[in-house]
């Protein structure tokens, strides 16, 4: 049977690689709308549009993930994260359909000294990471929940894309911290994991990252690197080394340790290196065909 599958956010980097891997290669019904088609914060527009299109399963990846901005404007952070997530909540129960969240890293702390499982408690640092933990709380314990981190895709402006376009331009130095190490992920690697635990109505938290880990300075490093530049343009820096300083405070850790799959013998997402090796060369092919 066809499931019918309602994307949100599908303007974003990884609503738009839902959308893409759904229709290349599943035979079900995907729709995605975009912010500017369905704004989740409103209560109104969401029980208006949605249950006409009766989809079977809601992948919400509709955010906004400006962590800056969340932090000066909390308001706005919660009402799209928050609240948006609670309207899609009560819509899927009202329709019977499966609700899929797409939630941070930033849940968490980062004061452990080792990766955090699905079972860590979280204590989110700043505005973002608040707003999302919000948005896992409006959810029912059978919808899914999956954590994701850092992460880049052909859609969106990330800091691959940033690096490649800096690195193009000029010979300056770029300096990126290393004292925040996490899992550079990839939407085209997490798209089809996302998909087989939301369509499987998966219930509880997974976290699904790329494996492996690093600071920004060492991604950095990395796609320089992947990209034919030399690694020594980047200088790694302290946080508090920051000019001018960020408003959102960041984790130091938030690498997430994928249990839920790797104790379950489910599949793992490749390394981040490969993820990034294939982003690269997709940068590449999409600027050579401008
Ligand atoms: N990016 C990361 O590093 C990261 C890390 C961990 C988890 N996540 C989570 O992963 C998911 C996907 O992130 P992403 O990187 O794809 O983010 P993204 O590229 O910023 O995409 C998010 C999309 O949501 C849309 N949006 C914002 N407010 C909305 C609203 N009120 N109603 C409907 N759509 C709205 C945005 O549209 P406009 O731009 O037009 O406003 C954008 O197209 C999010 O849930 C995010 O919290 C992201």
């Amino acid at each position: 049977m066809v499931t019918r599958v309602l994307v949100t956010g599908a303007g974003g980097q990884l609503g738009h690689d839902v959308v893409e891997y759904a229709t290349r290669s599943t035979g079900n019904d995907v729709i995605g709308l975009t912010h500017r088609e369905l704004d989740v914060a409103d209560r109104h527009q969401v029980r208006s549009v949605v249950p006409d299109l009766r989809p079977d399963v809601i992948v919400h990846a509709a955010a906004w993930t400006d962590v800056d901005g969340c932090e000066m404007d909390p308001d706005r952070a919660f009402a799209v994260n928050a609240l948006g997530t609670r309207h899609l909540a009560e819509v899927a129960r009202l329709l019977g359909a499966h609700l899929a969240f797409v939630s941070t890293d930033y849940v968490f702390d980062g004061e452990a000294t080792r990766a955090y499982a699905e079972w860590d408690v979280p204590r989110p640092l700043g505005v973002y990471g608040a707003s999302k933990l919000a948005g896992e709380r409006e959810l029912d314990p059978s919808f899914t929940i999956v954590r994701t981190s850092w992460l880049s895709g052909v859609a969106g402006r990330n800091i691959v894309s940033t690096v490649l376009g800096l690195a193009r331009q000029s010979d300056r130095i770029l300096r990126f911290v290393d004292d925040q190490k996490g899992c550079p992920t990839f939407t085209e690697d997490l798209a089809p994991a996302l998909w087989r635990l939301a369509l499987d109505r998966r219930p509880g938290i997974f976290h699904v990252t790329n494996q492996g880990d690093t600071t920004w300075y060492g991604f950095v490093k990395a796609i320089l690197e992947e990209a034919g530049h030399s690694p020594d343009r980047v200088q790694p820096i302290a946080t508090s080394e920051l000019d001018p300083p960020r408003p959102a405070p960041r984790p130091t850790n938030s690498v997430l340790d994928n249990a839920a799959l790797r104790l379950g013998g489910e599949p793992l997402l490749p390394h981040w290196r490969d993820g990034l090796a294939r982003l690269v060369r997709a940068c590449h092919r999409s600027e050579q065909a401008e």
